[in-house]
């Protein structure tokens, strides 16, 4: 569905749509835009609260047809609470008054947000939340459906304001909500392709597309070969069984001054875990295509990065591989030197991702970041830890933590902080290696993060653990994109 949006100053009475948004609550007084429509429209929202048609709980709607005294074929009236919300409130709020719009199934909608009042939060991030909101409920993935379900050809999305001089925050807050709404989409989009399409060179070619005619971001990946040369053994063990060859995938994205030391995020591109010779139940085992969610959030958050041409440097690694049993496929037991220098005795075939995130890290610190981020859907045990509510976050630096959790309230994706004592370190010891990639049984999601820690050195890092939130099950089943948004607003901010 081709979506476009703009921004408006104007009233809304005369305003030509085929569907107008209002926002209402039960306080005497109705807000300003509300206000003006119920007085041009004879009462007609009084009359719905007066009469209990409304509803009173945050999202309750009501859609009149050929309202009278405005421009407006319909006109839907969505209860927004009290006068002041909270941001997850509004978020929800959102989410309803876009599932309204999308069951009215027009082409055109004008809603003026300036009405709904978040604590803490300007227009401008309404509008953005909203955005984001329109183009995820929006997103459909029928790549692989013969039969296409139709959809509208273009929908178009128009904010009101009353005054001129917000236009340009509303403007800017839409731009933001388009960058982050399409960076979300391409990473649902590639974590949703299928698995014997969707692999480690995909995710290369998936890279140079990115590249091509864009003078901002340069492109290298390392294959097999070049990667052994690095001593790269850790991630090259994990490939083994594979007849995929593994890749390290090396986005360089310069917008900011030449000399600039860049951010890094790096990403988990396993693009199907079946566990290798540790091999996985069978229950839900396609879910492992999800594996490289890590890395296609690294991708959606370079792509809103650039579609907001953000001044900073920013280099992205992925580390793709796929995790297959075979003749060839590592074995628990077997010792790997990893790019470090370190010793890895790999007590479990599917605790894959450290063993590739751990040589990634280590390249990564060759550009001397000043911030480094991992993503990855690295434990099932973060799900046991905090359901599929929040991801796990992990640092070495407090203050750098509390910038990623206020970054994921603004988001939405938001992450709960977990520690990183030596007492789970421990767990680590190996008789025969300098560190095994299992501990436990404990803890699971703060040993994987643990060892990851062994492997970065004196630099600003933090990891986001995303096994539960990156895609979900049941009827809606797919990928969340998660946390292109968080990244999104993070690099905004520096
Ligand atoms: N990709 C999985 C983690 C995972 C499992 C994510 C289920 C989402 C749902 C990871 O590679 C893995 O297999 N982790 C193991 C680690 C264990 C062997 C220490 C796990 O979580 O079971
Ligand atoms: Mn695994
Ligand atoms: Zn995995």
């Amino acid at each position: 569905m081709k979506l476009k949006f703009a921004a408006k100053a104007s009233d809304l009475i005369g305003e030509k749509t085929d569907c107008l948004v209002v926002f209402a609550n039960s306080n005497k007084r109705l807000p300003t835009a509300a206000a003006s429509v119920n007085k041009a429209t004879g009462g007609a929202i009084t009359d719905l609260i007066k009469g209990g048609d409304l509803g009173t709980e945050l999202g309750s709607h009501v859609l009149l047809h050929n309202p009278k005294g405005i421009a407006a074929k319909r006109l839907l009236i969505v209860f927004a609470d009290k006068p002041k919300l909270g941001d997850r409130a509004f978020m929800g709020l959102a989410k309803d008054a876009v599932a309204c719009c999308l069951t009215a199934g027009v082409n055109s909608y004008s809603l003026c947000l300036e009405d709904i009042s978040v604590e803490d939060r300007c227009i401008q991030w309404q509008v953005r939340i909203f955005t984001e909101t329109f183009i995820k409920a929006t997103y459909r993935f029928d790549t692989y459906k013969s039969k296409k379900p139709p959809v509208p050809p273009a929908v178009k999305l128009t904010y009101m304001v009353a005054h001129k001089a917000s236009v340009t925050a509303v403007k800017r807050g839409l731009a933001i909500g388009e960058a982050i709404g399409y960076g979300s989409s391409l990473a649902r989009d590639l974590g949703n392709t299928p698995p014997n399409i969707c692999n480690p060179s995909y995710l290369s070619k998936q890279a140079k597309a990115m590249a091509r005619g864009e003078q901002s971001l340069s492109v290298k990946v390392l294959g097999e070969k070049e990667m052994d040369a690095l001593g790269m053994h850790s991630l090259l063990s994990v490939g083994r069984g594979s007849v995929q060859p593994s890749q390290l995938i090396v986005m360089d994205y310069r917008g900011g001054k030449k000399g600039d030391a860049p951010h890094a995020i790096v990403g988990k591109g396993i693009t199907f875990d079946s566990g290798g010779i540790s091999l996985k139940p069978g229950a839900s085992m396609d879910e492992m295509k999800y594996d490289m969610c890590g890395a296609a959030a690294v991708f959606g958050a370079l792509q809103s990065v650039m579609a907001l041409n953000l001044p900073i440097n920013l280099v992205c690694v992925v580390a793709a591989a796929e995790n297959m049993p075979s003749a060839d496929a590592s074995r628990p037991g077997d010792i790997v030197t990893s790019m470090s220098g370190k010793t890895i005795e790999i007590l479990n075939t599917d605790a894959e991702g450290r063993l590739v995130l751990c040589d990634a890290l280590t390249y990564v610190q060759k550009f001397k970041p000043k911030t480094i981020i991992d993503l990855a859907t690295l434990t099932g045990a973060v799900i046991g830890a905090l359901g599929n509510e929040a991801s796990g976050l992990f640092s070495n630096d407090d203050g750098f933590a509390k910038t990623l959790i206020n970054a994921g309230q603004l988001s939405g994706d938001r992450v709960w902080q977990l520690p990183l004592w030596d007492d789970y370190a421990k767990q680590l010891k190996s008789p025969f290696a300098d560190i095994a990639n299992l501990g436990g049984p404990g803890a699971g999601t703060i040993t994987a993060a643990c060892f990851l820690a062994e492997f970065v050195k004196d630099q600003t890092w933090a990891h986001l653990d995303i096994a539960g939130t990156a895609w979900i099950k049941g009827a809606n089943k797919g990928a969340t994109g998660t946390p292109v948004g968080l990244l999104t607003e993070y690099l905004m901010g520096l």
